[in-house]
C-alpha cells in the first residue's frame, strides 16, 4: 500500500518519561508504516527545555500558530525534586501553561468511550466534553488575611485617573479577603473557542455560571457569550445544534440526568472540578483526550494524563511496561484528522478515523493494558504490555486499511 502523503507539516511536540517511550512506539508502529509523515519537530523533553532556556517551548507554540495543528506528548512540569533530578538551571514553567498563553486557547477534555468500560453513571452513553476557561478568577487572585477590625474596599483607578470605589465589608474582627478578576478579551476568546469547537464537532454547547448571585462578574460572562453567539447562530441552526445557557446548579442536575453528547463550558474553577468528576465517572484518566483550541482556530492535541512517572522508573529498571497508550494515540489521530480536514486531504482524515477504530476494536476484543483490565466488564480481558497492545492495534489497522 502506498503511504498517505501530507502537504502541511504537523507540529510535533515530544515529551518526557513513559509517554516519550510510548510516543516512539506509536510513531514507529502505527503512523510511519502508513503515512509519509511530515512534522515540524520540537523536543519539549525537560533536558532540551533546560538546554534552550525553555525557548523550544515558545518556538513550538509559535510553529502551532503558523501551521495550525500540533500534537503534544506529556511533559514534566518541574518542581523542587525535578530540579535536582535533572540538574536544572531554573524551575521552568509548565509547557502547557506557556503554550496556552501564547495561543490564548481553551482546553476541551473528552472521554474515549469504550464498550467494555461502563461509566459509573450508566445513563452517560455519549461523551461529555468539558471546556474550561483557563484564565483568571481565583487562579490569578490576590488574598489577604487581616488581624484587626476595619473596612475592606475594592478600588479601581483608571488610566484616565478616574476612581471607582466600593465597600466590600465593614469588618468587626480578623477576616480573609480575596480579589479576583477576568478580562473581557479573555472571556470573548473563551466564548469563540467554545462556539468554534461546537461547530467543528457538531455538538450542542452548554454554558453555566452563577449569575443570579454574581450579577456583574458572572453576568458579564453570560452577556459576552450571548453577544458572541450572534456570530454563530446561523451556523448552529444549519447544523441543528443548540447553544444553551443555564445556572450552574441547574446544569449539574441536567448533566447527571443526561445521556451525554454535548460540550459543557465552565468557568475556571467549575471546569477544574467538573473535569475531574467527568473523567472519574467515565472510568480512567488514561482514556481522556485533551485539545487546546485558540479563538482563531489553532489546535493542539494531547492526552489528558501526565508522563506516568512510576511506570517509567520501573521501565528503567528493566520491567516491561503495561502503560495505556490509547489517549496518546487519540491525540495523534485527532491531529491527523484535523490536518487532513484543513488541507482537504481526505485520505489523511480517513486514516485518523481508521486508527481510532483499530484501537476501539482491539479493546472490544478484550486486549488491553493492565489499568483497563481491572475495570473491564462483560468480557475476559487479555492483559497486554504496551508493545503487544500496540502491535495488536497495528494488525487491526492494517486489515481495516486494506479492506477499505
Ligand atoms: N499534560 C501534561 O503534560 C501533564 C499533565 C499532568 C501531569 N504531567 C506531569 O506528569 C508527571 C507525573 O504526574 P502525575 O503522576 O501527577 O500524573 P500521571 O497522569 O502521569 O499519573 C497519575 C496516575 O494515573 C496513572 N496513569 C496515568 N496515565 C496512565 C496511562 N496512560 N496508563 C496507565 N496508568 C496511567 C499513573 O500510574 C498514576 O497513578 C509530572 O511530572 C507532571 O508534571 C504532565
Amino acid at each position: 500500500m502506498e503511504k498517505i502523503k501530507m502537504t502541511t507539516p504537523l507540529v510535533e511536540m515530544d515529551g518526557d518519561e513513559m509517554t516519550r517511550v510510548l510516543w516512539r512506539m506509536i510513531k514507529d508502529m502505527l503512523i510511519l508504516p502508513f503515512v509519509d509523515l511530515k512534522t515540524a519537530y520540537y523536543d519539549l523533553g525537560l533536558v532540551e527545555r533546560d538546554r534552550t532556556n525553555d525557548q523550544v517551548t515558545i518556538d513550538s507554540a509559535e510553529a502551532t500558530k503558523k501551521y495550525g495543528v500540533a500534537v503534544k506528548c506529556a511533559t514534566i512540569t518541574p518542581n523542587v525534586a525535578r530540579m535536582s533530578e535533572y540538574n536544572l538551571k531554573e524551575m521552568w514553567k509548565s509547557p502547557n501553561g506557556t503554550i496556552r498563553s501564547i495561543l490564548d486557547g481553551t482546553i476541551f477534555r473528552a472521554p474515549i468511550i469504550v464498550d467494555c468500560i461502563k461509566p459509573a453513571i450508566p445513563r452517560w452513553r455519549k461523551p461529555i466534553t468539558i471546556a474550561r476557561h483557563a484564565y483568571g478568577d481565583v487562579y490569578k487572585g490576590v488574598e489577604l488575611r487581616t488581624e484587626e477590625p476595619g473596612t475592606a474596599e475594592l478600588i479601581f483607578t483608571g488610566t484616565s485617573g478616574k476612581n471607582v470605589k466600593q465597600t466590600v465589608q465593614k469588618l468587626t474582627g480578623p477576616a480573609v479577603l480575596q480579589g479576583i478578576h477576568n478580562t473581557e478579551q479573555s472571556i470573548e476568546g473563551f466564548a469563540r473557542s467554545c462556539f468554534n469547537y461546537a461547530v467543528d464537532t457538531k455538538q450542542d454547547l452548554w454554558f453555566s455560571t452563577k449569575d443570579t448571585i454574581s450579577k456583574v462578574y458572572d453576568g458579564a460572562f453570560k452577556e459576552i457569550f450571548e453577544k458572541v453567539y450572534a456570530d454563530y447562530a446561523d451556523e448552529f441552526k444549519r447544523l441543528n445544534i443548540e447553544y444553551f445557557y443555564t445556572l450552574i446548579d441547574d446544569a449539574v442536575h441536567r448533566v447527571i440526568r443526561s445521556e451525554g453528547g454535548y460540550i459543557w463550558a465552565c468557568k475556571n474553577y467549575d471546569g477544574d472540578v467538573m473535569s475531574d468528576m467527568v473523567s472519574t465517572v467515565f472510568g480512567s484518566l488514561s482514556l481522556m483526550t485533551s485539545v487546546l483550541v485558540s479563538p482563531d482556530g489553532k489546535y493542539e492535541f494531547e492526552a489528558a494524563h501526565g508522563t506516568v512517572t512510576r511506570h517509567y522508573y520501573r521501565y528503567l529498571e528493566g520491567e516491561i511496561p503495561s502503560t495505556n497508550p490509547v489517549a496518546t494515540i487519540f491525540a495523534w489521530s485527532g491531529a491527523l484528522k484535523k490536518r487532513g480536514e484543513l488541507d482537504e486531504n481526505r485520505q489523511l482524515t480517513n486514516f485518523g478515523h481508521s486508527l481510532e477504530q483499530a484501537c476501539l476494536e482491539t479493546l472490544s476484543d478484550g486486549i488491553m493494558t493492565k489499568d483497563l483490565a481491572d475495570m473491564a466488564e462483560g468480557l475476559t480481558p487479555v492483559i497486554a504490555n504496551t508493545e503487544v497492545f500496540i502491535k495488536a492495534i497495528a494488525e487491526r489497522l492494517n486489515s481495516i486499511l486494506h479492506s477499505g
